[in-house]
């Protein structure tokens, strides 16, 4: 399928108003909290081991602010960071948080086609944005071309909407203005994701399911 424009545009407000609208979404949408979502990014980067580590569609970078800050010392252990978005406010909002931070690179790329060597990354994470991309089975194997053999994904997908029924109309509502502003490109259910993730040649290390949200670890098989 076609990426339509407005998958881009979608993303052009003020990276400010991204946040607040952002931590609604949360509630409402994924039926999440941000401590599991900052302790189980937090926890894919403690597995790195002095090599680096790729944050992808970084958005704005406050989530991944949160889990550097909750990685604390640890961090160091992390050789280099790179962080990426295609979306330039969003990209904008990252630079202003970490442009002094000499360890972490930010570059405007599209996750369909990563200017990254084979092997780069010993750690990846897709935060809340694995369901915004239009061409799913490429993002994944462009993110797996780009771990190392035996390196980690973390990444939570936006399930189709579970739980009471009030619950799921809120949840559907959301999901619906989310496509029509373009943030959100579809949901999944969780079996049908799994199946993907398979295809692309991923293991699964951790699969679990919180709210709305499908957690999981995977790994680029060593050899
Ligand atoms: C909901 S935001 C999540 C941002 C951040 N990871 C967080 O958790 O706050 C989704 C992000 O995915 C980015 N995005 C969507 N499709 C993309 C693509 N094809 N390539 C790169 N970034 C993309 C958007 O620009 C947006 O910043």
């Amino acid at each position: 399928m076609e990426e339509k424009p407005e998958h881009r545009t979608g993303y052009e407000s003020p990276s400010w108003w991204y946040d607040i609208r952002g931590f609604f979404i949360l509630k409402l949408a994924y039926r999440g909290s941000l401590w599991k979502q900052v302790s189980f990014f937090k926890k894919n980067m403690e597995s790195n081991r002095g090599g680096a580590h790729l944050e992808a569609a970084i958005g704005s970078g406050t989530l991944f602010s949160m889990v550097l800050f909750a990685l604390g010392h640890r961090r160091r252990a992390v050789k280099e960071i790179v962080g990426f978005d295609y979306a330039d406010q969003m990209l904008q909002g990252a630079l202003r948080r970490f442009g002094k931070d000499a360890r972490i690179r930010l570059l405007a790329a599209d996750v369909h086609k990563l200017p990254f060597a084979d092997g780069s990354f010993q750690t990846a994470n897709v935060a809340n944005a694995i369901h915004c991309f239009s061409r799913i089975e490429e993002a994944l194997s462009e993110i797996f071309r780009v771990l190392q053999p035996g390196g980690l994904l973390a990444t939570n997908v936006l399930l189709n909407p579970r739980g009471l029924r009030v619950q799921r109309w809120l949840a559907n509502r959301i999901n619906r203005w989310g496509q029509k502003k373009g943030i959100l490109y579809r949901t999944y259910e969780a079996e049908e994701f799994l199946t993907l993730v398979k295809q692309a040649g991923y293991l699964v290390v951790v699969d679990e399911i919180q709210g709305n949200g499908l957690f999981l670890v995977l790994k680029r098989p060593a050899s």
